[in-house]
């Protein structure tokens, strides 16, 4: 907790430094499940109980480190959390409330907000997305990615296919970027 806390300090001194004024901004903490390598995010790294990259925490989650910061107050949009309800496996994060309409998604929350156009200091999130093959008896989900390096998947043209098999879909929103784990 005290190492989260350090981190997200260093992020507010550094933003400051570079002179971005809204404040305070949340750190956006990625998984990635050892069996099905399907992703999570969350602001609260409690849920998994890690948010140092490598580790492995409950449900079989393996943290992929900060993925961006996000800010924590409504000047941006609100990024959302949906989980397949047949499925938990898959989650959905857009500022799109359409995109779900008539979905079997619930809504889990906000991971935090985001902005629709770019903003100083900030840089796309990128959202890509992979059908994963269930077992027998389970319907098949969707993955759905979100990095701010292109170079991951390896492309960033809507409806082409990169790396690990990822299609590239578009500009999620714009985010802060500051890597620790890279
Ligand atoms: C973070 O997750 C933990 C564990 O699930 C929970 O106890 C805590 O209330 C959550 N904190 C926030 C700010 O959501
Ligand atoms: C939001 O989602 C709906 C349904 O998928 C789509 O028709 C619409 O173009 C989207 N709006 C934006 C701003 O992307």
């Amino acid at each position: 907790m005290v190492k989260f806390m350090a981190l997200s300090l260093f992020a507010t001194v550094l933003l400051l430094t570079i002179g971005v004024e809204s404040f305070p901004l949340m750190n956006l903490y990625g998984y990635v499940h050892k069996d099905f390598n399907t992703h999570l995010y969350t602001y609260n790294a409690s849920i998994i109980g890690y948010a140092v990259r490598g580790r492995t925490g409950l449900r079989n989650y393996m943290s992929e480190g900060i993925i961006c910061l996000l800010d924590s107050d409504n000047s941006g949009k609100p990024f959302h959390h949906y989980e397949n309800k047949e499925n938990w496996l898959e989650n959905l994060y857009t500022t799109n409330t359409s995109e779900v309409i008539g979905k079997n998604y619930e809504h889990k929350g906000i991971v935090g907000y985001c902005y629709p156009s770019q903003e100083p200091h900030t840089v796309p999130l990128y959202r890509y997305k992979k059908k994963i093959e269930m077992s027998a008896g389970l319907n098949d989900i969707t993955d759905h990615y979100y990095t701010t390096d292109p170079n991951k998947i390896g492309l960033v043209t809507p409806g082409t296919t990169g790396n690990n098999g990822y299609t590239y879909e578009g500009v999620a929103c714009f985010v802060y970027n500051v890597k620790y784990h890279t």
